[in-house]
């Protein structure tokens, strides 16, 4: 297993390329299996979740290559329908291709996601939301049968804007018989993007960017090219590490994005220079403290809130970190406390109270985004810490550490 070096406290200066988003590569490639042809992919993350995704749908019988951040993905014969449980357990975004094999081939069998470090993660609105459209849905020894011979359009509506319930839904409607309308769907800059990539396909997707999508089902879709577009969540984490610790710019980014997450970062004080695909902030000594909610976008993305709590450890004063989204996504508290941080728990709500400096320690990941606040402390600490179990971070960060090096961080891989 890997681990990361980390001598904290040196200066970071330079710019740094953001790779495509995570969270928009991984729908987009299920929606390659809505296609009888090659869909083409360009500015794709070499990450292990982009890889997992290949393995799973090269199982189900497409025939995909990757190199140089270009994936091209063929479904033309599809020969598996099931998604197992080992590849699930270990990526809970497989979900993502029964909404495509369902609307395609009329069936799916996917592993049910467990729950994960960060409490339970139901599927339950995906599960009604095939249901509406016709399907039949059961549970089967820890998987989830799905079938209709026909899908037909339906009105659903989300208790909570879901990124991944629209994503599979929307999916599964455009090759539905008649108009679909979903209320209250997610808006997130990846949703967007996924169902302008439909539409390029050949679907009818009204309402994008939107929280009412109408969708009219269409009987056949095409291949076409994709640009994945600039992961803000990656963006925010050298943001994050840039407001104390240097001048970074950050290319191929888009920030508007991240309106709220620049706006945050004035209020602690940080300047920035923003302009259409790059941004650069420069070093703030003396950090304010700013309380911050996370919410749906374009709210505060919950993706950032372990590394805006990493900032707040060395702000002047306290401040109230709430996430609203997911209530028990806090693993990284007692980590960054083993640097030196203060900071208590209460539900869903961190109280951090800035210290002085944080010093380095030992710390162990525990998910993707909390590796990356423990990246973002150990920078800012004084002396050696190490970062253990960074097989999570390497699930939605591409090469980290090379990034951080090119910006003169003192950081490196090693094998425990
Ligand atoms: C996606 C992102 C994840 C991000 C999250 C919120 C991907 C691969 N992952 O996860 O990084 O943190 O959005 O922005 O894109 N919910 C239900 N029932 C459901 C579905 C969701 O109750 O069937 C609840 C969840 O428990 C959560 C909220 O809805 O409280 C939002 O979850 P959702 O937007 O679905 O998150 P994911 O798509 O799983």
């Amino acid at each position: 297993m890997d681990k990361l070096v980390v001598h904290g406290g040196k200066p970071l200066s330079g710019s740094v390329d953001i790779s495509g988003a995570k969270n928009a590569i991984l729908p987009m490639m299920a929606s390659a299996l809505l296609v009888d042809g090659k869909t083409e992919l360009d500015r794709v993350p070499d990450l292990r979740d982009t890889r997992t995704f290949i393995r799973l749908l090269d199982m189900l019988g497409a025939n995909s290559t990757f190199a140089d951040n270009k994936l091209s993905i063929d479904a033309s014969n599809i020969t598996s329908l099931e998604a197992p449980y080992d590849l699930v357990k270990t990526m809970r975004a497989s979900f993502y291709v029964m909404g495509p094999l369902l609307a395609r081939f009329g069936e799916a069998r996917v592993s049910l996601p467990g729950g994960c470090a960060w409490g339970p993660r139901p599927v339950d609105y995906h599960l009604k939301g095939f249901e509406a459209l016709g399907a039949e849905v059961i549970l089967e020894s820890g998987y989830i049968l799905a079938r209709a011979e026909k899908l037909k359009g339906a009105r659903i509506h989300f208790e909570i804007p879901s990124v991944g319930a629209t994503a599979n839904i929307a999916m599964a409607a455009v090759l539905a018989e008649g108009t679909t309308h979903i209320t209250n769907a997610a808006m997130e800059p990846h949703i967007v993007q996924l169902c302008n990539v439909l539409n390029d396909m050949g679907a009818q997707i009204e309402g994008i960017g939107t929280s009412r999508l109408k969708i009219h089902g269409v009987k056949a879709l095409n291949p076409v090219k994709i640009t994945t577009i600039p992961d803000m969540i990656e963006a925010g984490t050298f943001l994050m590490a840039g407001a104390t610790l240097g001048e970074i710019t950050l290319n191929h980014v888009d920030p508007s994005h991240l309106a709220i997450v620049l706006e945050k970062l004035e209020q602690a004080g940080c300047e920035l220079n923003v302009s259409s695909k790059s941004i650069t902030i420069h070093k703030c000594d003396d950090i304010k403290a700013v309380d911050m909610t996370t919410d749906v976008h374009p709210g505060f993305p919950t993706d950032l809130q372990a590394q805006w709590i990493a900032l707040m450890t060395v702000a002047e004063g306290p401040s109230i970190i709430t996430d609203t989204i997911y209530k028990d996504r806090f693993a990284h508290i007692p980590e960054l406390n083993r640097l030196g941080a203060n900071i208590s728990l209460e539900n869903n709500v961190a109280i951090v109270r800035g210290v002085k400096s944080l010093k380095g320690a030992p710390v162990m990941s525990t998910d993707i985004r909390a590796s990356a606040s423990l990246v973002i402390g150990a920078l800012m600490a004084e002396g050696r810490s190490d970062i253990s179990r960074i097989y999570h971070i390497d699930r939605g960060y591409e090469r980290i550490e090379e990034k951080f090096q090119s910006l003169g961080a003192d950081i490196r891989r090693e094998s425990e």
